[in-house]
């Protein structure tokens, strides 16, 4: 039987725009990495976090990764321990997903050291439990597509159900992050819990035109359909220059632009050949507001989290 695992899990775009809180992509360049030991000890234990300056929750409760495979021990009683090493590859506070990769890795790995491996949809309710312990709510955007892979919509919390949607294959996304942490705690804190029926209607709207886009490869549909008409206009002004950032990436050709996840990466999907030049025209927009940032132009793969050989 196996007593050392390692599982990667990649970065994921949240929301994708007009799918709050239900809706998100893989990002392949970026992932986190979760080591599990197989321990006589009882128990769950965060023996290490690497590649992050910032103190993370050594306590398993209080860690993503940690409370995710305390959730998995305690529904089935496992009769043995876990040594938990998390390698931070995606920057805290970026909006890309970090803390839903570390729960969903050490699922994964954990997963890989059980004698009868338990089903995806099994691992997401536990990965579930971890998201909530870093966002302070339980949501599956990130989660879903970090263990499935691709473009996924997810319905339903208690009995998720979810969907790989296609992606024309012409399509990438090019992601900018800013050099600044961003709390998802705070960015959904400072949302309205009201919507007007308007706003309501044309957000429908939009993610059903986004995802029938997708269906029938009409990048023409997707243009049209991309804007968040709810969340963005009130999260924007937490990521500075976020309205020149945008207007850079739409008038070099995106196809839409918006916040990745809580922020404040800002990402956009475009076709193949104009990424390089929106990435550029988007970095330079950031940094004429005083920020640097690191920047991506990712494929949107089907590959979610795997153990690595
Ligand atoms: N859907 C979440 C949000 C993603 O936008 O708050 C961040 O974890």
């Amino acid at each position: 039987m196996t007593d050392i695992v390692t599982a990667f899990a990649p970065a994921t775009v949240g929301n994708v725009g007009v799918g709050f809180d239900i809706l998100g992509h893989t990002v392949e360049a970026i992932g986190d990495r979760v080591r599990i030991a197989r321990s006589r000890e009882p128990g769950v234990r965060i023996t290490a976090i690497t590649g992050t300056s910032e103190a993370l929750p050594l306590e398993a409760e209080r860690n993503t990764a940690g409370r995710a495979l305390l959730a998995m021990v305690e529904a089935h009683r496992l009769d043995f321990g876990m040594d938990v090493s998390i390698e931070k590859g995606i920057p805290l506070g970026s909006g890309l997903g970090g803390s839903a990769a570390s729960a969903v890795a050490a699922v994964v790995a954990g997963n890989a050291l059980l004698a009868t491996p338990l089903s995806k949809l099994e691992l997401l309710k536990f990965a579930m439990q971890g998201e909530a312990v870093a966002s302070g709510s339980v949501h599956v955007d990130n989660i879903a597509p970090s263990l499935f892979g691709g473009l996924v919509l997810t319905v339903g919390i208690d009995n998720p159900r979810t969907k790989q949607i296609p992606v024309p294959a012409t399509v990438r996304c090019v992601l900018v992050h800013p050099h600044m942490f961003l709390s998802t705690k705070e960015a959904r804190r400072i949302l309205s819990d009201q919507v007007s029926l308007s706003d309501v209607i044309w957000q429908c709207a939009n993610l059903a035109g986004f995802i029938s886009g997708c269906y029938t490869d009409d990048l023409a549909m997707l243009r049209d359909a991309f804007a968040d008409v709810v969340i963005e206009p009130q999260r924007q002004a937490l990521i500075p220059g976020f309205a020149d950032v945008q207007r850079a990436a739409m008038s070099h050709g995106a196809i839409g632009c918006s916040i990745s996840g809580a922020g404040p990466t800002v990402f956009a999907w475009c076709e193949e050949g104009a990424a390089v030049a929106i990435r550029d025209a988007m970095v330079a927009a950031f940094a004429a507001h005083g920020l640097d940032s690191d920047r991506w132009i990712s494929q949107i793969g089907q590959d979610g989290a795997r153990v690595l050989p």
